[in-house]
């Protein structure tokens, strides 16, 4: 849909009366320069066409309009156009500065892991930096509700040694990650064993609880059926391998094994901080043991496991997530609005309706909304790996040509990114023409992932996942170089 200079359409398509009413964003490319231009166009017509100068593209450039035509040699205006040069692009061809590409933070913040707070330089590395997450709190919310509806709806069987206690324990993925803490958080909030500090609910792993006394946490109640419940943290820790690697599922196998030799009966409800804990927790112990076991994430394992008693999981809408991971570098290589394909929809129809994810414009960053999935709706949550039907429309190659990107995974061994996100992002490169080069990290260190982004100059945008949410620097002043 461009008007093009000389173009002998022009006097065919001109008659029409254009209302670009519609289009509230569009592209223009002037002498090899993108524009990028914010309009609200009101009807156009052949008189404006022809007898206005131009303000909305410059001579030779191209203009899309709503009826889809092509006309050409116009100078083109807008009645009662509202046209903001938002910002320029560097000449087609010319090499952009790396450290000018666009950048994706994904699955982990750049913030401060000992505060939590972000790390805006990070986010605001260049003009078209950003990042894509879940809502951490929503979730994490939702987490702890589901286990304590659960333990409410199951109070005749739940408190297996009949002392009036309900124990749980509990396997902490990162105590430095905002997703981490935000779930610990959440189940301690839900069944009331939070303690505050400085202001907030006091993340720290326990250690052991066996009487109560600990003071990381405190005993919860809860009053079921005319009957008060004590609620007890029996024991939690971050499951980190003696390698370094946080979210260790192996480590959280293991963890049970103590566990329960040291509390056996005691041990009422199982809760993880995701499922790739959760379920090894599962497999080791709590099936066998008929014990409820709540994760996070719903991988498909842990999904099919809720068949044989794991109590719940929550979809942190990984379909929406990997979308919007990529699709926010398409949008930025094509040099659109960012909101093409996601609140407004794009020329394939893509488009995310808001009950999946909010856009926090001053943190820089999309989070997607979670669901809970328990034994009562699981089955619409078989195949994790499944895209987003909304936006599962492949975009024409020639409108969006093919772009390199290079995309990291802190651990190639996590559950989640590699069994759930991963496959994700593989599926929407494909529809997103983008050429993607996954490299897997050790989960331990930057340096095993930056090594191997020894030429950034190949790739046109990158998409980060850091093994550590502080060390962004790690990654930007590579492209900085
Ligand atoms: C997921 C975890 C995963 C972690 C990695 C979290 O959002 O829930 O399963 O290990 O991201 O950063
Ligand atoms: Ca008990």
């Amino acid at each position: 849909m461009y008007i093009e200079k000389n173009s002998i359409y022009y006097l065919v398509n001109i008659i029409y009366t254009i209302n670009v009413d519609k289009i509230s964003k569009e592209t223009c490319q002037t002498e090899g320069r993108k524009v990028y231009m914010k309009k609200k166009l009101g009807v156009v017509t052949m008189a404006v066409l022809m007898g206005l100068s131009v303000t909305a593209c410059g001579s030779g450039n191209t203009a899309t309009t709503a009826a889809g035509t092509t006309a050409a040699g116009t100078e083109t205006t807008a009645a009662g156009a509202d046209t903001t040069a938002a910002a320029e692009m560097p000449a087609e061809g010319a090499e952009l500065a790396n450290k000018d590409k666009p950048l994706v933070w994904f699955n982990r913040q750049p913030s401060s892991s000992a505060t939590g707070q972000l790390d805006m330089a990070a986010l605001n590395f260049n003009k078209d930096t950003y990042y894509v997450g879940f809502d951490a709190n929503q979730g994490a919310e939702l987490q702890g509700t589901m286990v304590k509806d659960y333990i409410e709806k199951n109070i005749d069987s739940i408190d297996r040694n009949g002392d009036g206690i309900i124990g749980y324990v509990l396997a902490i993925g990162d105590i430095g990650h905002n997703d981490s803490i935000a779930r610990t958080r959440g189940i301690r909030k839900a069944l009331g064993t939070a303690v505050e500090k400085d202001g907030n609910v006091n993340s720290d792993p326990v250690g052991t609880n066996a009487d109560g006394t600990a003071t990381v946490v405190q005993d919860g109640s809860l009053e079921i059926g005319g009957k008060t419940y004590i609620v007890r943290e029996l024991a939690s820790q971050e499951m980190k391998n003696s390698a370094g690697a946080t979210w260790d599922a192996a480590t959280a196998g293991n963890a049970i094994g103590t566990w329960s030799s040291s509390f056996g009966e005691q041990i009422d409800v199982v809760a993880s901080n995701n499922d790739g804990m959760g379920m090894s927790m599962f497999n080791a112990w709590s099936k066998d043991n008929k014990v409820p076991t709540f994760g996070y994430d719903a991988n498909s394992d842990a999904v099919a496991a809720i068949a044989e008693g794991y109590g719940g999981t929550i979809s942190q809408h990984a379909d929406v997530q990997a979308y919007l991971t990529l699709r926010v570098l398409r949008n930025a290589l094509d040099g659109v609005d960012i909101d093409t394909g996601i609140g407004t929809a794009d020329d394939a129809g893509n488009v995310l309706s808001p009950d999946v994810y909010v856009y926090k414009e001053e943190e820089r960053s999309y989070y997607a909304l979670n669901v809970a999935v328990t034994a009562e709706n699981y089955t619409d949550f078989t195949d994790s790996t499944m895209v987003y039907a909304p936006v599962s429309n492949q975009l024409d190659e020639a409108a969006h040509a093919t772009k390199n990107v290079w995309l990291n995974i802190y651990n190639s061994a996590d559950n989640f990114l590699g069994s759930t996100y991963q496959p994700l992002l593989q599926k929407y490169d494909k529809l997103l023409n983008l050429k993607v080069d996954y490299i897997g990290g050790d989960g331990q260190t930057e340096s095993n992932i930056t090594n191997r982004l020894g030429n950034p100059s190949q790739y046109d945008a990158f998409a980060i996942n850091m093994v550590k949410t502080d060390n962004a620097a790690s990654y930007t002043s590579l492209l900085e170089q």
